[in-house]
């Protein structure tokens, strides 16, 4: 006879909460703890950062990104939505443009499209990898699209060959969301270096992080330096002459602190270890979860290093017979947080579904210069939806300091709600 399911009143599998996250060591501290004692906490003013360009610690994480991505360019920002604005209003995207997104992904991807006046055009995900499906992306396709932020969702890479082959053939500018895959590869090539720019997000729960904070990395030296203007209220800084006052492109106050960079140097330096405990983990998972009817176990493309920011299951409520919410709850029960991911597409948001964004007059939507007619109705991406409603299933527990020791606890959650399954059958 099988243990009495937590849910009934059994013991739980685990009791205590999974370790928290970020992992702060005393390097993180130390860094932080010299910015403050140095008393330039920002510096990209006149007096303090050559160029307004930024303090010594800005500089110097900018420099081991970039270095880390074997790229020239790397611009710091406040967060990976700032930073997919730079990157869109730093390629020339603007009022009547098209950008192609998923609409199975974090807001920003799809809101910063509309931050700078351009119109979000959704294309349904492959239901394996969860990102964008490349053959979606050909259909939507029109005069109007300018460019494509393919997201490499919950750390597996894009099929970037696929999109940069439809980017070329139609000229459109591909800047790479790789919030969730700091280290990722596909085809031995680091997420972020294969489109026009790539976009990290540092907040506190990504796989390095510096509380908030964001960065854009580039090959292309005019979009770089057009993104450091716009990340900084859009005032040229030309070499050798003195500071403008004369804005000519428009920008934002989208600057990092000295703090969050410091942070960021340490976090850079601990990015693979870190990623190798998520690999390990989610690798310890896969190996014992996947003769477990009704759950799949994430899916690996060939060629891709995966860096498993969420280790993202898909149910199968046919094969148990009970629903997904019957499920969590159990599992929750037993002391594991698994979730169910995005509620709904993006699209079904009110912004998108009710086509107004800024002010009451349907902008940008209604824009003199937009001529198409985006269509963001229920039913428009079949996958996402399933994946939303019906088939996701998150566990974001792998990460560091959690150890095998920790997952063993998944496992043994799992195989006792196995082994009550009719049970669980009966109380729905
Ligand atoms: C895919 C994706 N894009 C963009 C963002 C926005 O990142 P930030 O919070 O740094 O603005 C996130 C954050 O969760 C994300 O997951």
């Amino acid at each position: 006879m099988s243990e009495k399911l937590a849910i009934l009143g059994g013991e739980p599998v685990r009791k205590k909460p999974f370790p928290p996250y970020p992992v702060i060591g005393k390097e993180e501290i130390d860094a932080v703890n010299e910015v403050l004692k140095s008393g330039n906490l920002s510096s990209f003013a006149a007096s303090a950062g050559p160029k307004f360009l930024g303090g010594r610690k800005i500089r110097e994480f900018e420099e081991n990104f970039a270095k880390y991505h074997s790229l020239e360019y790397a611009i710091a920002v406040n967060s990976a939505t700032a930073g997919l604005h730079v990157a869109l209003a730093a390629s020339g995207i603007g009022p009547g443009d098209e950008v192609i997104v998923p609409p199975y992904t974090f807001t920003a991807t799809a809101t910063s499209v509309l931050m700078h006046n351009a119109i979000p055009v959704f294309a349904d995900v492959d239901p394996r990898t969860y990102c964008i499906d490349p053959e979606r992306i050909e259909e939507a396709i029109n005069p109007s699209t300018k460019a494509i932020i393919p997201v490499h969702l919950l750390g597996h890479p894009a099929e970037m060959d696929a999109i940069m082959k439809l980017a070329n053939e139609h000229d459109l500018t591909v800047i790479e969301d790789c919030a969730q895959a700091p280290g990722a590869k596909y085809k031995g090539k680091l997420v972020g270096t294969i489109g026009d720019a790539g976009v990290f997000s540092f907040q506190e729960t990504k796989n390095m992080m510096t509380g908030e904070g964001g960065m854009i990395i580039t090959k292309d030296e005019e979009l770089a330096e057009r993104c450091r203007m716009i990340r900084n209220h859009g005032e040229a800084i030309i070499e050798g002459k003195k500071r403008s006052y004369i804005s000519n492109i428009v920008g934002w106050n989208y600057r990092m602190t000295e703090m969050e960079a410091a942070i960021g140097n340490e976090q850079l330096k601990k990015l693979d270890r870190f990623n190798e405990i998520r690999i390990k983990n989610s690798k310890f998972l896969t190996k014992n979860l996947s003769k477990i009817e009704g759950f799949n176990v994430p899916y690996e493309a060939p060629s891709i290093l995966h860096v498993y920011h969420v280790y993202g299951m898909i149910y199968e409520e046919e094969k148990t017979g009970i629903p997904r919410k019957a499920i969590v709850e159990a599992l929750n029960a037993e002391g594991i947080p698994f979730g169910t991911g995005y509620p709904h597409p993006l699209y079904e948001n009110p912004v998108f579904k009710e086509k107004i964004a800024y002010g009451d007059h349907g902008c940008p939507f209604t824009c003199q210069f937009y001529k198409g007619n985006v269509r963001y109705e229920s039913g428009l991406c079949s996958v996402a939806e399933s994946l939303c409603y019906k088939k996701a299933l998150w566990f974001f527990g792998a990460r560091p300091p959690a150890a095998q020791i920790d997952m063993q606890d998944v496992v043994d959650a799992f195989i006792k709600i196995e082994e009550n399954i009719d049970v669980l059958r009966e109380l729905k």
